[in-house]
């Protein structure tokens, strides 16, 4: 993917805004649109807890919102010493707007730590096109 920088520096800014007192881990993610345009989200949790919001959802929806149907990428920044890998529903979410090859930058707060595809991460997945 062209120029990674912004997509990557979106997400770990977009970390900041993080709603996260129960867990304190913190997300931040940021899509990039076929326009070229990026969206981004950070994780909204709630006090029932399983109605909380992943990063990743969060800037899917501004992207849909904005009128785009397509990402051709995604940053995700989170914390701690891991790899802040998208979970089974959110790589669902993203199959839902992005091809198998589109990338999925793991980042923490000092940038990128590793690069998978969507179909690394999502291999035979359920899509769109089963439906048509
Ligand atoms: N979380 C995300 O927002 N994205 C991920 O990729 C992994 C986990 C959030 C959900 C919850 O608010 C917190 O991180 C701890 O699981």
């Amino acid at each position: 993917m062209a120029d990674t920088a912004p997509l990557i520096a979106a997400a770990i800014a977009a970390r900041n805004s993080a709603y996260a007192p129960y867990s304190n881990f913190q997300v931040g993610a940021a899509v990039r649109g076929e326009s070229g345009a990026i969206y981004a989200g950070c994780n909204v949790e709630n006090a029932a807890y399983p109605e909380g919001l992943c990063a990743e959802a969060s800037a899917i929806s501004a992207m849909v919102m904005a009128g785009e149907r397509r990402l051709t990428g995604i940053a995700v920044a989170g914390g701690g010493e891991g790899l802040c890998t998208p979970c089974g529903g959110c790589r669902q979410k993203i199959r839902e707007f992005a091809a198998d090859s589109a990338p999925v930058l793991i980042c923490g707060p000092e940038g990128l730590r590793q690069e998978f595809t969507l179909g690394a991460l999502l291999p035979q997945a359920f899509g769109p096109d089963n439906l048509s």
